[in-house]
């Protein structure tokens, strides 16, 4: 039996890609979610991927007495924190929620972590904390930027809360900034479940091919960039999810305990969104119906990673194509017009 590991919203997106990448490095992950954002047909996936069933908990995380006691029953060595409320265009609406839930649930954990004596934790989050970059790729030292959203600051905080506990108490964190993550596990047994009209391009290029949207709009074209639309740096979800095992290895093997470090979790790669049009193009074999609609407030023009530190620190770097990001996100998106 390998080390157990918490993943809380280990029912999500990332999350569950995570799951199945902790699984097959040997550890043993345990869930907590509340599916407020999530399927309970994700535990069916991974019991299909992963051929037995991963013990799950369907409740809040901001649960100071919950926390403990799965700590003590399962002997938790480390937790990986991805629950929270992502919605950027909601945060905006609902401050209060979002830095509640965001905020709150990862002081809680920390508090019932330290209680426990647990000192392994890695948190989820977002290339959102470098704004818009006056010199793409970013490094780890870029400096950070005012959010540009509720969202974005409830990931510039709680990096910042972690930092201090850190310092102050035994406990070894790591921050992973992930880029845009997309894709989804080869076997098309778990993915993206965007609920409603897909905030994200990939999800919304998917539903497109599959005929549930009519078009796609992208959202400018006349953005200082090579093609005039937005740059972004993709990465499939399990480069992303095989980093997190990375990451919390990285951890548990470190001395210090007091450790505290970030990682830009990218491909290294900028695309621009009509490159990724085209790609996904050539994936599908057939046109994508597309047309140009007026920017979307608050998007960075371009950014993408500086992936050094991840690979010389972590000795992880992304192992799969765009294409193959895109191949696998179209996959997906049939098994579910199949389903
Ligand atoms: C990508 C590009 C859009 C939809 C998201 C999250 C952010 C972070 C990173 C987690 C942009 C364009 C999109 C569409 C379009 N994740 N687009 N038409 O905005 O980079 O950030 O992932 O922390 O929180 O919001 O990703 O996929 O929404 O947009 O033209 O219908 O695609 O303008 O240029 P984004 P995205």
């Amino acid at each position: 039996m390998g080390p157990k590991i918490l993943v809380t919203g280990g029912a999500g997106f990332i999350g569950s890609h995570t799951v199945v990448a902790l699984a097959e490095a040997g550890y043993e992950p345990v869930i907590l979610d509340d599916f407020s954002n999530s399927e309970s047909s994700v535990l069916t996936g991974l019991r299909s991927i992963l051929g037995k069933d991963i013990p799950c908990y369907a409740r809040d995380c901001n649960d100071y007495a919950l926390l403990r006691s799965i700590f003590r029953e399962h002997q938790i060595s480390g937790i990986i924190h991805f629950a929270a409320f992502k919605a950027v265009g909601e945060s905006m609406q609902e401050p209060l929620a979002y830095y509640r839930n965001n905020l709150g649930s990862l002081i809680t954990l920390m508090d019932a972590m330290l209680a426990e004596g647990i000192s392994n934790l890695i948190f989820s989050s977002s290339c959102t904390v470098y704004g818009n970059p006056d010199q793409p790729p970013v490094t780890e030292e870029t400096p950070v930027k005012p959010a540009a959203s509720v969202y974005g600051n409830t990931k510039q905080i709680g990096e910042e809360i972690i930092r201090d506990v850190c310092a102050a108490k035994p406990l070894k964190a790591i921050s992973l900034r992930y880029f845009n993550p997309i894709g989804a596990h080869p076997s098309a047994e778990i993915g993206e479940l965007p609920r409603g009209i897909p905030n994200n391009l990939v999800p919304f290029i998917t539903q497109t091919a599959a005929g549930l949207r009519k078009s796609l709009t992208i959202f400018g074209n006349d953005y200082p960039t090579p093609d005039g639309t937005c740059i972004r740096d993709y990465i499939h979800v399990m480069d992303l999810a095989e980093a997190h095992v990375s990451a919390l290895r990285y951890a548990m093997a470190h001395a210090d305990v007091h450790l505290y470090d970030t990682f830009n979790l990218g491909s290294g790669q900028g695309n621009s969104v009509l490159e990724l049009v085209q790609q996904f193009e050539q994936v599908s074999g057939s046109p994508l119906p597309y047309q140009i609609g007026p920017r979307r407030e608050g998007d960075v023009v371009a950014v993408w990673a500086d992936v050094q530190k991840s690979s010389n620190l972590l000795g992880w770097k992304t192992r799969r194509t765009l294409k193959e990001a895109l191949a696998d996100a179209w996959r997906w998106q049939q098994k579910l017009a199949g389903s």
